[in-house]
This record gives C-alpha cells, sequence and structure tokens, in this order.
C-alpha cells in the first residue's frame, strides 16, 4: 500500500476517498463525463436484448465506432455493461441507470452538464481572483421556458431524482393531520403524486411556473390521482393561492439566497390555511464536522444557482424574519434528507 492510500484509509467522507485515490489529470474527469456521454447517445438503449458490437450501435445512434468502443471498454470495467465472447455489448443491471426506461433511470441526471460547465467557471474565475459567478444565477428557472430541451432534461431529472431520493415522504405523520397539500416548486408532480397515491384521503394542489405546469397537465406522474389534484401556474415570489393547510416545499429554498428564500415563505405564510403548516425538505447541513452530502450541495448551488444549504440555526433565523417557528424535524426514510416543519409564530402545532 502507497502512503497516499494509507492516509487516505482514514478519510471518513468515502468521496474524498474515491476522489484521491483516482486522481490523476488524465482520468479525473473521465467517469462523470464517460457516463455523460453514453446517457446522451442513448447506448444502453440501443443495446440489442442479445447485445450489440460497437459498429451496430455506432450505426444506431450515429457516432464513431471507435470512439464507442473505447467508451464501452471503460463502461464495461467499471460493471455498467457486459461482452460477451463475441464481443457484443448489453447493459448490466447496473447499467440500468443509463437507460431511459429502467426502474432505477439516471439517464437525464447523467445527461446533464450544467453542473460541470458552472464549476469549469468557478474554477476560472478563482484562478483569476474574480468573485464567483454562479453559472446560471436567478434567472435559471425563467431562462429554462425559452429552452423547452433543457427545461424537460430538468423536469426529468427532478423526477429521477425525487424516485430515489424521496420515497420516505408518503410515510411522515403529517399526511393524517392534513386535509389539502399544496406542492409550491413541485416540478411535474412526481412528489405530489407519491403523497396522494399513499394517502386517499387527501387533496393536492400543485404550484410551478407556466411551463412546467402545462407540462404537468399533459404527461405527468399525476396521472393515477389527477382527480384530486389541482393545477396552478403562478409565481411563487408573488402570490401563492390559498385553500391549502400543509405547504412543501422540496428542494426550492435551496436554490435562493437569504433574501429570496424569505420572500418564498412569506408568500406561503399568507396563503397558508388557519392552523396550517409549512413543510421544507432539504439536506440539512449538519452543526458538527461529519460527512454529508449537504456540504457538498451547498457548495454545488452556490455554484450553479448563488443559492444554498442551510444548518437547522440558519433555517430558525430564516423562519424568525417571515413569522414561522420550527416544531419538529423528520427523517426522509434512508436518504440523507430532512422534513422540516414550521408553523407560524405563536399558533400551537397541530399535533400537541
Ligand atoms: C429544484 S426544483 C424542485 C422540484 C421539486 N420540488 C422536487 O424536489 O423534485 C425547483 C422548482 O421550483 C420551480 N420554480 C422556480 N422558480 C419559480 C417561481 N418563481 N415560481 C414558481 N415555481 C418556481 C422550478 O420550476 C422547479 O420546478
Amino acid at each position: 500500500m502507497t502512503e497516499l492510500e494509507q492516509l487516505v484509509r482514514g478519510v471518513p467522507d468515502p468521496v474524498v476517498r474515491e476522489f484521491l485515490l483516482m486522481v490523476d489529470d488524465s482520468v479525473v474527469a473521465v467517469l462523470p463525463y464517460a457516463l455523460a456521454i453514453a446517457a446522451r447517445l442513448g447506448v444502453a438503449d440501443a443495446c440489442a436484448p442479445d447485445g450489440s458490437s460497437p459498429e451496430e450501435l455506432a450505426a444506431t445512434v450515429g457516432f464513431g465506432a471507435e470512439p464507442l468502443a473505447s467508451l464501452l471498454n471503460a463502461l464495461t470495467g467499471a460493471g455498467f455493461f457486459a461482452r460477451d465472447q463475441r464481443g457484443r455489448f448489453t447493459p448490466t443491471e447496473l447499467g440500468g441507470v443509463l437507460k431511459a426506461d429502467s426502474p432505477v433511470s439516471m439517464r437525464a441526471t447523467l445527461s446533464n452538464l450544467d453542473s460541470f460547465r458552472s464549476w469549469l467557471q468557478a474554477a476560472d474565475a478563482a484562478a483569476a481572483r474574480q468573485p464567483l459567478p454562479a453559472a446560471y444565477g436567478e434567472t435559471f428557472f425563467v431562462d429554462n421556458e425559452t429552452r423547452p430541451t433543457t427545461e424537460a432534461g430538468f423536469n426529468t431529472r427532478m423526477k429521477e431524482r425525487a424516485k430515489r431520493l424521496y420515497s420516505g415522504l408518503a410515510d411522515l405523520p403529517v399526511w393524517d393531520e392534513t386535509h389539502t397539500v399544496m406542492d409550491i416548486g413541485g416540478g411535474i408532480g412526481t412528489v405530489m403524486s407519491m403523497i396522494l397515491r399513499a394517502h386517499p384521503q387527501l387533496n393536492g394542489v400543485l404550484f410551478d411556473r407556466r411551463s412546467v405546469i402545462e407540462t404537468a397537465d399533459q404527461d405527468s406522474p399525476l396521472v393515477p390521482v389527477r382527480d384530486r389534484c389541482t393545477l396552478v401556474a403562478g409565481d411563487f415570489f408573488a402570490e401563492l393561492p390559498g385553500g391549502a393547510d400543509t405547504h412543501f416545499l422540496g428542494s426550492v429554498l435551496h436554490d435562493w439566497d437569504d433574501e429570496k428564500a424569505a420572500d418564498i415563505l412569506r408568500a406561503s405564510v399568507r396563503a397558508l390555511a388557519p392552523g396550517g403548516r409549512v413543510l421544507i425538505c432539504e439536506l440539512v447541513v449538519p452543526e458538527t464536522d461529519e460527512p454529508h452530502p449537504a456540504r457538498w450541495s451547498d457548495l454545488g448551488m452556490l455554484v450553479l444557482l448563488g443559492g444554498r444549504e442551510r444548518s437547522l440555526s440558519e433555517f430558525d433565523k430564516l423562519f424568525a424574519g417571515v413569522g414561522l417557528t420550527r416544531s419538529r424535524v423528520f427523517p426522509v426514510g434512508e436518504s440523507s434528507f430532512s422534513v422540516i416543519e414550521a408553523v407560524p409564530s405563536g399558533q400551537a402545532p397541530r399535533h400537541v
């Protein structure tokens, strides 16, 4: 074992361990980009059930056979494809992440290079001692309206992520204490669909920007529960519809700085039914130094959008400024997410 390997073995965060052992000019960026290229080309979907040669795949996906062979060789060594004795490739179970129709699909997530671009810009800015540019900043979502392919990719990424990370949400005790839930910035309705399917007594309001709501209206995981869900388009900085006694904000506040996050919460407090609650689902930054993905996500949000993740005391400060008080915090299944419940200050939490 090398001296570096010995040192790295003691590092608690697996992300750091992998990175430090792999880091080398030529290989450091390989895996995410190789997966992005494979996902964008759709090679896993293009493989025939009994396997395809690089030449056959090249003809199907419209890309060179030689680079495809290199790509498939690397991804076979990494466990995403298997090669038979005739040199034909098929995706493995793990390779299902590269397929559009697999239950473990992450194809839209792996295809996306926005974060990589924003980090390149940030690294260049830092080298030039310039302020971090927050690559997409406040206009990210508005700009998406004029980039339908980007917006569709983003919505699919959110759907893939919600299925992977939010499955424990439907088990929270709060749904038994709720009549109508409004998912604010709820995308195309993946989370709303999970909650309404698990709780037949609940009604829902899905709130998002007009272009996202139009997509949700046509093609959404909400179809089986559509009769219990109203779709509303609007701007969460301006006004939210009234009537719901539980407001849900999943991975919304982390897109914004404290000032903007407070504006969203103020709109929520104004619209909340009497006796209601706000639920915030985020990666909460621990107050101690143990490894947690929230710290990576905090940096990611800063560089991509100028947003941030928050610790519980930072949430409390935000709540105090908008007339909310934290009441409970729930873990979300096995994921690293938490749901923070807050109620209008002075209102006793309904469960007490
Ligand atoms: C990071 S996504 C989270 C989606 C979903 N809640 C989830 O966790 O999967 C943020 C959502 O906020 C929506 N959004 C951004 N700006 C908005 C605005 N001004 N008004 C309403 N929704 C907005 C976006 O369209 C997007 O669906």
